[in-house]
């Protein structure tokens, strides 16, 4: 059976398919027998593309998902009686079913941004209470590059808190779901804004830059990952077959492609935020950094306009809505809705 071609919207970059060489690179793997569990030529060959990236005094272990990435990677740096700072909107704070706070037994403590980014300021208030037995300690700063509401850290802001939780004996976790849309945007190379300013353990995401599925846990703090293959098989997150995780970062990491994806979506979320900014009833919310757009737009017209191009309603209270745009994002899909939104907002 052919499927009906589904329209692109801008809901989420998850909502895209494959891209082609990413796709390709699972059907040439998909030849003969491999050994299972990662113990395969595919994945050293994807861990050496990493290392290429990051320098070879690194660790990297292949998950699922971003949820299991940001969860084990966090469950590798703690025990049960720590406590982890990240922004009210973190996607570990608001968007895993509790899955941290479940699967490590920390404390999850959630600092309110108006722009997504933690700040030395922002995580003083969460910064007492150690060795006092009856406070979770606190232990990792978690923060996600590029930011749930689309707005990019710079180099400098997480290097000043690196030195900051690591002064105070805590360390720096990234959800980097989106890591290749900030370095884009920053012009710069994925360990300039990782591993040279002080993180220390990496959850890098591939689904929404063009893989099928999978992440990667990068450690840059290779102590961290003394025990981290137990903690996967434990966190349900090693895949048998993982010759297929492996060739998707394989391919993603090669020929650029995670950058050229990751710029074209980047492109196609500015070219949108320029259009409608001109348009009436509409107030952009968050600068736009990486392949997100936060609009205000009418209550009322919501509905209509997600029947032509779907995307989450973000803030019902605030009528504030999410556009995301993805590495197949094409000019028609957005100019025929800005089209759209030209007939229909008036
Ligand atoms: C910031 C961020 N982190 C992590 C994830 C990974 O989530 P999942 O477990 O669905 O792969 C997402 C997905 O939407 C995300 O937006």
């Amino acid at each position: 059976m052919k499927a009906t071609p589904y329209r692109r919207g801008f809901a989420s970059d998850n909502n895209a398919g494959i891209h082609p060489d990413v796709l390709n690179a699972i059907f040439d793997a998909n030849s003969g027998h491999t050994r299972a569990y990662g113990d395969d030529t595919y994945t050293e060959s994807a861990v050496n593309k990493f290392k290429a990236h990051f320098g070879n005094d690194i660790e990297v272990y292949f998950v699922y998902n971003g949820t299991g990435a940001n969860v084990l990677g966090i469950n590798a740096a703690t025990d049960s009686y720590h406590a982890v700072i990240c922004a009210n909107t973190a996607h570990i704070h608001v968007d895993e079913c509790g899955a941290p706070e479940r699967f490590t037994g920390c404390k999850l403590l959630a600092v309110s941004t108006p722009d997504g980014k933690l700040s030395v300021d922002g995580i003083k208030p969460h910064m007492h209470g150690f060795g006092v037995e009856h406070h979770a300690q606190p232990k990792v700063v978690s923060i996600t590059q590029a930011t749930e509401l689309g707005t990019v850290y710079r180099p400098e802001e997480i290097a000043e808190l690196s030195k900051f939780v690591h002064e105070n004996g805590m360390l720096l976790h990234m959800d980097g779901a989106r890591l290749a849309n900030a370095a884009v945007f920053l012009d710069s190379e994925l360990r300039a804004i990782t591993k040279d300013v002080g993180v220390d353990v990496l959850s890098f995401g591939g689904t929404k830059n063009g893989i099928m599925v999978g992440e990667a846990v990068v450690f840059f703090n290779r102590k961290l990952a003394r025990n981290f293959k137990y903690l996967r098989k434990q966190g349900m997150q090693l895949a048998s077959k993982m010759r297929f995780i492996s060739v998707q970062f394989d391919a993603l990491l090669s020929n650029d492609l995670w950058r050229k994806n990751a710029a074209h979506s980047n492109r196609m979320a500015k070219r949108l935020s320029r259009e409608v900014k001109k348009l009436p009833g509409i107030r952009i919310t968050q600068p736009v950094e990486a392949n997100g757009i936060f609009i205000k737009v009418p209550q009322d017209k919501i509905s209509v306009m997600q029947s032509e191009r779907f995307f989450y309603v973000w803030n019902e209270e605030t009528s504030e809505v999410r556009w995301m745009t993805s590495f197949d994002t094409t000019e028609e899909d957005i100019l025929s809705f800005v089209d759209f939104l030209k007939k229909n907002l008036t």
